[in-house]
Order: structure tokens, then sequence, then C-alpha cells
């Protein structure tokens, strides 16, 4: 890299000293358009229930999740991240109610598909919300079984296809399941939906939030380690990538997001196609966490966070404080 001329040539603050030459001199921009918002929807009429480990993000029924991803589109959010609360009576040890297509997701989709044209919906692609083991596959005994799950799965993208669905968003961690579903997905004349898949996902804590918010921590029996990535690697995520982008995935994503953050920037700098980040729901009970005992500054906490993204290479990152950031970037 170029060396910058010695003192006092360069005076590095002379591009910081007002809001309009450091506007101008700017490598990145966070804009509403880099964010997808995920999102909780339940049974029910008019009803939105908290969720006591993710202060603000609610789990909506379908009526107000329509309102909301309105408001997601005016404010320039390009697609919003629909996550089912799953009755835990309908969950059984072969996750059937995934390839329902009058589940509850497949519902929610086909609903704001409708009444908000203008947004993308992506869906998961994995059992967890319905298999009574809180699992991503299914199992036999203590073994999460590969290729039994890929017949699953396909199923299940193939209803949400139907659906409606935009973005597919295989998250199992399953060997093969890119593959499976793009040629499903081919084979149904499904040829334009795109396949973001969670390539480089961690086996990791930070997404206990979440698993409350969807019901299925209680469930969960043991931990994701045999599918999901070991914290300790990096190059291995470079494998996982290589591997889903050549059985046809469009885009890929980070999981979780800011402390893997070296994994996106190795990940987009490398591959150059569109990489997402998944600000999780344990970073989102973090910052709000601190946000909330007022030890952080909400404004430039969300902002900050989410420009760490861009920085490193990311096109967008699903943050549960989609609709928040949108907010502030407009004022
Ligand atoms: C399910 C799934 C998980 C998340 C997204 N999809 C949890 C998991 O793998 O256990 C986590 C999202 C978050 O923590 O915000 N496959």
């Amino acid at each position: 890299m170029l060396q910058p001329a010695p003192f006092p040539a360069s005076r590095p603050r002379r591009l910081r000293q007002a809001p309009w030459m450091r506007a101008l001199v700017a490598e990145n921009v966070l804009t509403p358009a880099d964010l997808i918002w995920p999102c909780f929807v339940i049974d029910g009429e008019d009803r939105a229930e908290p969720i006591e480990t993710m202060p603000g993000a609610d789990r909506l029924t379908i009526d107000r999740l329509i309102v909301k991803a309105r408001e997601a589109a005016d404010l320039g959010i390009p697609a919003i991240a629909i996550f089912p609360y799953t009755d835990a009576a309908l969950k059984t040890p072969g996750a059937e109610e995934a390839w329902n297509p009058e589940n509850l997701v497949c519902r929610a989709t086909r609903a704001v598909k409708a009444a908000v044209p203008g947004i993308g919906v992506m869906l998961d692609v994995a059992l967890d919300p319905y298999n009574s083991d809180g699992h991503d596959g299914i199992i036999e005994g203590e073994t999460i079984l590969n290729d039994e799950t890929l017949i699953a799965l396909e199923k299940q993208a193939l209803v949400q296809a139907e659906a409606g669905c935009d973005i597919l968003g295989p998250s199992d961690m399953m060997d093969g399941r890119v593959g499976v579903i793009r040629r499903a997905l081919e084979a149904h004349d499904f040829q334009n939906v795109t396949i973001m898949s969670y390539a480089a996902k961690y086996a990791s804590c930070f997404y206990g939030p979440f698993r409350d918010a969807v019901g299925s921590g209680g469930a969960l029996k043991g931990d994701k380690k045999t599918y999901q990535m070991d914290p300790a690697n990096s190059d291995e995520a470079l494998r996982e990538v290589a591997t889903d982008l050549a059985e046809g995935a469009d885009m890929v994503m980070v999981k979780p997001g800011l402390p893997y953050l070296d994994i996106c920037q190795r990940v987009a700098a490398e591959f150059r196609v569109p990489t997402y980040a998944y600000q999780v729901s344990g970073e989102y009970a973090m910052l709000k966490g601190a946000m909330g005992n007022g030890w952080l500054d909400e404004r430039a906490g969300v902002l900050e966070s989410l420009m760490a993204f861009k920085r490193a290479g990311c096109a967008g990152i699903l943050t549960y404080f989609a609709l928040d950031a949108a907010r502030m970037l407009r004022e």
C-alpha cells in the first residue's frame, strides 16, 4: 500500500473536519436497502406477543405482520425473513408440518405477498420449528441423519416456493442440501426462486434467544455441533461457501454476525458473490440489554454495528433492528 506523506504534509484530520467532508470521503454507506428484517409469526388474530429475551421483537399474528411488512417496504427495506412459532402439538419426530402447504409460514407468505407484493419474502429451509427434538434434521437415536433429512428439506422447499417465497434460506447445514433444493426448484418450474444459503453457520450460543422466540429451545436435545460449524474454524467456512455456490446458491450468508466478522470479510473478498451476515438474536439481545440499561446509545450502537458489516464487504445484513435502523437512516 502507498505510504502517506509524513506529518505535516499529511494530516489525516483534514478529512475529518466537518460532516460534509466526512460524508465526501466515506468509504461505505449503509442504507435501508441493505437490510433484511427477520420476524416471528404466531397463529391467531390481532395479537403481538413479547419475547422476553428479545425486547422489541414481538411475535406477530399474520394480520399484524402484514402491517409491519408494509411499513418495512415503505421504509425501503427490500425483504423480510419470516419464522414461525409452531404449536408444540404440531411437532413430530418426522417434522411433517414442514411440508404442510397450509402451515403457518406458508399462510403468512401468501398473505404478505398478496398484501405487499413489492417486498421479498425469505424463509428458512430447516426442520427445527417442526421437529419435536428441536433439531434441524431427522434423528435416529443420537444421530442427525443427513440424507433422510434432504428428502424432507426438498418437500419443505417446494411448498414454500409454491406459497410464493422468493428467497429460500437453507439453514440446516446438512451436506448436499443446496443441490437437492436447486434441482427440485428447476424440476418444478421455480427457476426464479433464489437460494441464500446459510453457508457458514456456526454452532453458536448466540442463537439462544431465537430458540425461545420460535419455541424450539425447550425441545432441543443436545447441541448442533455435528452439523453446524466449529467456532474454531475459518478455512472450513470457505469450503462450505464454495460447495454451496457449486450446488446452486445465488447468495451466501455468514452467521452469527459481529463475532464472525473475520469470516464475513474472508468470504466476501474470496468469492465476490453477494454475501450477507445475520446479526443474530444473541447479538440483538446483547445490544438491546445494554441499550435498555442506558449503557449504550441506541441509535449510535445500532448504526455502528450495522456499518461494520458493510465495511467487512457484506452486501446486506439480516437484523432484528431493520425497521428501527431504517427509520434512523431516514432521519
Ligand atoms: C434454524 C435457525 C436458527 C437461527 C435461524 N435459523 C437457530 C439454530 O440454528 O439453532 C438463528 C437466528 C438467530 O439466532 O437470530 N435453523
